[in-house]
C-alpha cells in the first residue's frame, strides 16, 4: 500500500544526518523543505531530492537562530503546502575549547544555533502541529547531551539545553494524542560536523566510535515521524558511556580526559584557532560525509603522535 506523500521540514539538510534525511525522505516520494543557512549547497541538495523523486523541493535559507527568520519559514511552508506533517530539526554546529578558551561571540554562536534554534524551530513548528492537532518534531539531539567531556563547553551546555527542551514539550504536548516530539541523540557520526567546527584547543575533533553513518540517524529520526517515540539513543553504547557518567562519576572524570584526547581529537596535526562555520556557514565544507576516515585508525595514530610525543619529551630531559 503506498502512503500519501508528506510534507517534511528538514534543518541543516545541506550537510550531514539532515541531508541524509533529505535524500531519504525524497527517496519516500515526500514533499521536502530544505532549511540551512547557505543557499548553494542547499540548491544541490534540492537537484539531488529532485533526481530521486521528491513530491516537490522548496529551498528556505534560513538561519534557525534569527526567530524572525524561522517564523517567515513556517509561513512560507504553510502557505505553500497547507499543511505540515513533520520537522526533522538537525542544525547544528559545534566549538572546541575549555569555557575560559573559547570566544565569548563564538560560545554564544554554538548556544545560538544549537539551543535557541531549537526552541526558535519548536516556537513555530508546533503551533502549526497542535492547530492541525497532528504532525511530528524530531530534535536530533547528542550522547554530549547527556554527558560533560573536555574541551566541547558549549556544545555540552547547547545538548543538555536540547534534551531539556525535548522533556519540556512532552510534558507541554500531552493533551493532543497526535502531536509528538522525538528526541534522537547520536553518538559520533561521519559527517563534516568535526572539520568545520571554530577550535581553540590546538587541534580539530573526530567522531568517536562506534562510528554510525548520516543515513542510519536519518533512517531513524524519518521512522520516529510514524511511529513516534520519546527518547531514542542511536547506539548501545551511549547507554554504557551515560550510565558510566551518572553512576561512576568519580572515575568517569578521570578517564574522560585522556580518552576524549585519543579516540575523539585528531592529535596529530596542531591547527591555528578558527570560528570554523559557527558564525557563518562555511558552504565549502558542506556534503554528506566526513574525510576522517576510520576512526580505529585515527585512534592509533593518536596514539603513535602522543608515543613519540612523550618520547622527545623524555629525551630533551
Ligand atoms: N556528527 C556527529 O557525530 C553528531 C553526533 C551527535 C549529534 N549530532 C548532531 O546532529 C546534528 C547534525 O549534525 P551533522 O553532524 O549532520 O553536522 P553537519 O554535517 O555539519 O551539518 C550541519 C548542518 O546545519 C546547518 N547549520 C549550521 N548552523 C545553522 C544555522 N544557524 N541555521 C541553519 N542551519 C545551520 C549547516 O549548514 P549551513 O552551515 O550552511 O547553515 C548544515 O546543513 C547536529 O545537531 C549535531 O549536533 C551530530
Amino acid at each position: 500500500m503506498t502512503r500519501a506523500a508528506r510534507v517534511i521540514v528538514v534543518t541543516g539538510a545541506s550537510s550531514g544526518i539532515g541531508r541524509a534525511t533529505a535524500l531519504q525522505a525524497a527517496d519516500a516520494g515526500d514533499h521536502v523543505v530544505l532549511v540551512a543557512r547557505g543557499a548553494s549547497t542547499l540548491e544541490v541538495v534540492a537537484q539531488e531530492c529532485r533526481d530521486r523523486g521528491a513530491g516537490s523541493v522548496m529551498v528556505v535559507p534560513t538561519d534557525v537562530g534569527d526567530d524572525a527568520a524561522v517564523a517567515a519559514c513556517f509561513a512560507q511552508v504553510v502557505e505553500r503546502h497547507g499543511v505540515l506533517d513533520a520537522v526533522v530539526h538537525s542544525a547544528g554546529v559545534v566549538a572546541y575549547g575549555r569555557t575560559e578558551q573559547i570566544p565569548a561571540d563564538v560560545f554564544d554562536g554554538v548556544l545560538r544555533t544549537n539551543l535557541i534554534g531549537s526552541v526558535n524551530v519548536s516556537r513555530h513548528a508546533l503551533p502549526v502541529l497542535r492547530q492541525q492537532r497532528a504532525g511530528s518534531l524530531v530534535l536530533i539531539g547528542s550522547l554530549i547531551g547527556h554527558i560533560a567531556v573536555p574541551s566541547m563547553s558549549p556544545y555540552v551546555l547547547s545538548k543538555w539545553g536540547v534534551r531539556a527542551l525535548a522533556r519540556q514539550l512532552h510534558v507541554e504536548n500531552r493533551d493532543l494524542r497526535h502531536v509528538h516530539v522525538s528526541y534522537v541523540s547520536p553518538g559520533g557520526v561521519d559527517t563534516p560536523i568535526y572539520e568545520q567546527a571554530a577550535t581553540y584547543d590546538g587541534f580539530v575533533g573526530r567522531p568517536p566510535p562506534p562510528l554510525a553513518g548520516p543515513e542510519k540517524v536519518a533512517r531513524i529520526a524519518l521512522k520516529r515521524i510514524d511511529r513516534p517515540r520519546a527518547r531514542t539513543q542511536v547506539n548501545r553504547s551511549n547507554d554504557v558511556v551515560r550510565m558510566g557518567f551518572s553512576a561512576f562519576p568519580g572515575v568517569f572524570d578521570r578517564l574522560i580526559g585522556p580518552l576524549f584526547r585519543v579516540g575523539a581529537m585528531e592529535v596529530t596535526t596542531p591547527v591555528a584557532p578558527t570560528t570554523g562555520n559557527v558564525l557563518s556557514s562555511v558552504e565549502a565544507g558542506n556534503s554528506l560525509h566526513g574525510q576522517q576516515g576510520n576512526p580505529y585508525v585515527g585512534i592509533v595514530r593518536n596514539l603513535v603522535a602522543l608515543a613519540r610525543r612523550r618520547g622527545s619529551r623524555g629525551s630533551a630531559a
